[in-house]
Order: C-alpha cells, then structure tokens, then sequence
C-alpha cells in the first residue's frame, strides 16, 4: 500500500496540512467526586521494536494518573520493559499476565501499585513469549485478555480503573491480538525516522481484520511521534511527511528525543517522576491532555 493509500484509510476530515503542534497543553485534573471507571482500554501497537510503545505507556500512564485518572498498565511484552521500567524487577514477578492469560488468575491479584501514585501496574514474565504455541488449541486464545479485563462483573478490573494501557510486545503475534481484541482504541507510536510509515500498512491490516472479526468497536485513538530530533532536518521531514499524509489521525503532540526519558528506567521510575520538568515529561502531559480531551468530545457533542 502507498503512503496515500494508508492515508486514505486513517485519515478523517481534515484540513490539509495541519502544523506540528508542540506547545504544552494543560492537563485537566480529574473531579474529585466522579466515579472510577469504567476504564477506557488503549492499545500500544507497533510490530516494530524501539519506537517508544513502552516509553509513551509509562509516561502516558503516569500522565493520566498524575492528573488524577487511576491507571493500570498491563504489560504483555515477554521482555517485561514496562515492569522493570516500573520497578519490578524479574524475580518479584511471581504472578503475571501470564497467567492471567493462561490460568483463571485475576488482574485484579496481579496489578502492583508503581512507585507513581495512581499508575498500576500488571507485570510481564518471561514465559509469555511461549504462548502462542501454548494456546494454539484454545477456541478463546484472542479472547483471553477481553475476558481477564471483565471477570468479577460489577468487581471487574474494568471497573477499578480509569484507563488500562495495553503495552504490546513488537510483533503482531496472539499477544498483540488479544490486546487489540480487548481495547477500545489503539494508539500506534511512530519514530520519527525515514521508513516511519514502512509495517503501517500490515498493522493496519491487522486491526481491519480484528475490527471485523473479533472487535467491530476497535477505533484508532491516532499515531504519536516518538524521538523527534529538533536539531534533525531528517526528524522535520518525516513528522511533516507523515502530518500530511494522515491528518488528523497524527496527535498534535510530537514526543521530542529527550535523553531523560531513556535515564528515567533505569530508576525504576516513569520520566514525569525522574524528572517532571523535562521537555519529554511535559509532551508526555500535553499528549494526555490531548486523549482526554478526545475522549471528552462524544459527551460534548451528545450535551444538549
Ligand atoms: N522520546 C525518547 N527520547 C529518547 N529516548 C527514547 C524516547 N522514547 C524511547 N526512547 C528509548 O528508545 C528505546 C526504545 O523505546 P521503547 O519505548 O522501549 O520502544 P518499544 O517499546 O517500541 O520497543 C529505549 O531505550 C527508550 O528508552
Ligand atoms: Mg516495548
């Protein structure tokens, strides 16, 4: 598929040429007096690795649950990124996603509360990466997340949170299947690199096939750039490039290269904690502010 033709799948009624937006949005705190949940459920997919899908679920994690919408993020990478990132180290992971996925375990059992308050978190172990052999005769084996996230009904993990981020290993296998059969919507971080388009068209062919068979609701929430290099003509280019063929699919918030953001792990901490004032915290903010402002829209357009 060309650049257009991937355009023309994701693009909604736009005004051409939409400017990057980089400018910081405030991020609207949540009323102390609603109720939480029931969760809205995001995906981060993109079968390519090192594009940021765990950078962008930490740090969006930690945006929403510093404004006040507690979240739980699932980690369904077998490589665990998000919970070491989270400060769960390997050898505290007795109780995984993994067998949330292939036992009657309950996320509810699972989740850990991070070292940022109101950002939960459902560790990754190792033993996941083994699933899709192990589940290849289980009639639900896409089904198992969807029906994890509802057990319990009224004391459903669902109902406990405000989102439930979905970080997804980079590969299209069952995992990122189950979570794309799961999610309400599926947010695709991009890098800001010269073949940033090139594997859209087959993740976009997978959420088609999964919209009409396992998941009419599915919607694509938009793509994120990740690592935009300011001082890189190469960096302008592609977020350009890319703004221009897509529209209003694309989140005006672009996530700049931010050294911070990669140091931040390995403090077992999200970068908004490492270090809250830096540019890749403050896009992080802007990039929440910016969902929740998109998830608000239904209500405002439905108000009388
Ligand atoms: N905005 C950023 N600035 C600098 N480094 C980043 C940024 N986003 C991600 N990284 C680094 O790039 C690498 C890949 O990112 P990661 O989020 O793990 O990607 P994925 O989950 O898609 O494989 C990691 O080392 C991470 O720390
Ligand atoms: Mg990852």
């Amino acid at each position: 598929m060309t650049q257009s033709a991937v355009a023309a799948n994701l693009s909604k009624d736009s005004e051409a040429g939409a400017s990057a937006d980089t400018s910081e949005r405030a991020l609207p705190l949540r009323a102390a007096d609603s109720p939480v949940g029931p969760a809205k459920i995001l995906a981060l997919a993109n079968q390519k690795g090192g594009v940021g899908k765990t950078t962008t679920a930490i740090n969006l994690g930690a945006a929403l649950a510093e404004s006040g919408r507690k979240t739980l993020l699932i980690d369904l990478d077998p490589q665990g990124n998000a919970s070491t990132g989270l400060g769960i180290p390997a050898a505290q992971r007795r109780q995984s996603t993994y067998h949330v996925l292939t036992e009657d375990t309950r996320l509810t059992d699972v989740a850990i509360e991070s070292g940022a308050p109101g950002l939960y978190i459902a560790p990754a172990s190792a033993d996941l990466s083994g699933i899709d052999a192990e589940l290849s005769e289980a009639e639900d084996r896409a089904q198992r997340l969807k029906e994890a996230l509802a057990a319990g009904g009224e004391e459903s993990v669902t109902n406990c949170y405000d989102y439930i981020i979905l970080d997804c290993p980079p590969s299209l296998s069952l995992l990122t299947v189950n979570a794309l059969t799961a999610a309400d919507s599926v947010i695709v971080p991009l890098q800001c690199e010269f073949f940033a388009l090139e594997g859209l068209t087959q993740l976009l062919g997978t959420i088609k096939h999964i919209q009409s068979r396992l998941n009419p609701r599915l919607a694509i929430q938009g793509i994120v750039l990740t690592m935009y290099d300011r001082r890189n003509n190469l960096s302008a280019q592609v977020a350009e490039d890319v703004r221009l063929n897509l529209h209003e699919s694309v989140f005006r918030t672009i996530v700049p290269r931010n050294v911070r953001l990669s140091e931040a792990p390995s403090y077992a901490l999200p970068g908004l904690l490492y270090d809250s004032e830096c540019a890749g915290s403050q896009a992080y903010r802007s990039l929440a502010a910016e969902l929740l402002e998109q998830d608000q829209e239904p209500q405002e357009r439905t108000a009388p």
